[in-house]
């Protein structure tokens, strides 16, 4: 079939909206009808040729919800009709990982996904003739896209589509690393540094899980207030002074428990060192540059300070996006505030435009 999709053809140029080829889903593959996808850092990341591990051309995109049209030979999980989140993360149900409630980390298809493939090692997108890649295991900037079954997760049809596609990346993310991650003892102290879509949904995990006090920093009095909104109980400048200025807050101690959700190697530090001795957990979820290293004072970790990574926010996929999703619809997460403007396909570059200039939380694709 033909559709329409976001393509990026050469590094550090604007993606090229255009007509491709879509091949019909093989064994254990669906189609899906996308209807709205978030813009995303690591859509830009990737586009800009910053990732050292992208490839082109590819259809840029992972952010996806949309409608399942058509299945493959053995999948039983999804049928036509079913309302589907996109998992860059997937989750096979069988691997060691997936059997092992430690990690989310499925092991399944990492090797092909990283090459831009579906699981058995071929595309299913092109244009004359010409492969294009998938992105992420994903390829979301587009009218339809086909994965593997084990890569959807099937969400409640109440959800709209626009705030749905949130949950599958950065929301998701940062509630996860509160609620499974860290999981946040109630009544504990919180310190979130970074008020983008992964540090607000920190803060609303923390709300989640029961915390007393939920301390947000970010550079941002906009994306502060933001923060307010998701439950944070008292807003910090972001900077030099604000480990100094947590400890003062917490008696000389520091949080229970802290996040890092900027990608600054800088700010990583200052969460271990926000992290109160004895137990304090800090927990990791930035992507920092290749190459960039974290440097750690080993005394803190002798004294009781933990430090964790969190990818994904250690949610299942297809477990845990569906769950989120109905807490969602329960009232339990405001994700509206998040959705900042809504776009075309034909205005996904200026998507990442409105990203650069730190306006808004997220823009969202509508697609259909
Ligand atoms: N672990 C995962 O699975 C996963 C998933 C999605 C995104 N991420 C990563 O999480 C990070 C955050 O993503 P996002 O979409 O929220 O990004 P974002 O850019 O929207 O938000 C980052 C925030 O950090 C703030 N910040 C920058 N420097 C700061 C400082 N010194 N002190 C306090 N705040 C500071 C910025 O003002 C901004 O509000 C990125 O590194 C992203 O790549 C990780
Ligand atoms: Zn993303
Ligand atoms: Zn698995």
């Amino acid at each position: 079939m033909k559709m329409r999709a976001a393509v990026l053809e050469r590094f550090g140029e604007p993606l090229v909206v255009q007509e491709v080829d879509l091949a019909e889903p093989r064994a254990g593959e669906v189609l899906v009808r996308l209807a709205a996808c978030g813009v995303c850092h690591t859509d830009l990341y990737t586009a800009s040729g910053a990732d050292p591990s992208g490839y082109a051309p590819a259809v840029l995109g992972h952010e996806g919800a949309g409608v399942v049209e058509k299945v493959g030979e053995g999948v039983g999980s999804l049928a036509p009709g079913d309302h589907v989140v996109t998992l860059f993360s997937p989750q096979c149900r069988e691997c060691i990982h997936c059997r092992d409630e430690r990690t989310n980390l499925c092991l399944a298809i990492r090797e092909e996904q990283n090459k831009g493939h579906l699981p058995d090692g071929t595309v299913r997108i092109s244009r004359d003739g010409e492969e294009v890649r998938h992105f992420m295991g994903c390829s979301t900037f587009a009218e339809y896209t086909v994965m593997p079954e084990i890569a959807l997760a099937k969400i409640n049809p109440e959800a709209p589509f626009e705030h749905a596609c949130l949950f599958a990346c950065g929301l998701s993310t940062g509630l996860g690393a509160a609620i499974n991650t860290a999981a946040v003892r109630a009544g504990s102290t919180c310190a979130v540094f970074g008020a983008g879509m992964v540090g607000l949904g920190a803060v609303a995990g923390c709300r989640l899980q029961g915390a007393e006090r939920i301390i947000c920093v970010d550079l941002s009095p906009e994306r502060l207030r933001l923060a307010r909104g998701q439950g944070a109980t008292d807003l910090l400048e972001g900077g030099e002074g604000a480990v100094e200025r947590i400890l003062e807050m917490t008696g000389g101690f520091g949080a229970d428990y802290t996040f890092e959700a900027t990608g600054s190697v800088a700010v990583m530090r200052q969460a271990l060192e926000a992290a109160r001795m004895g137990w304090g957990l800090c927990t990791v979820a930035g992507v920092a540059g290749k190459g960039e290293t974290l440097d750690v004072v080993p005394r803190l970790l002798i004294t009781g300070r933990r430090l964790a990574g969190s990818s994904f926010g250690g949610v299942k996929g297809r477990d845990g996006v569906p769950a989120l999703i109905d807490r969602y619809l329960e009232g339990e997460i405001d994700v509206a505030p998040f959705l900042s403007h809504r776009i075309g396909l034909d205005e996904v570059n200026r998507g990442f435009e409105l990203m650069e200039a730190q306006d808004g939380i997220r823009s969202v694709i509508e697609l259909s």
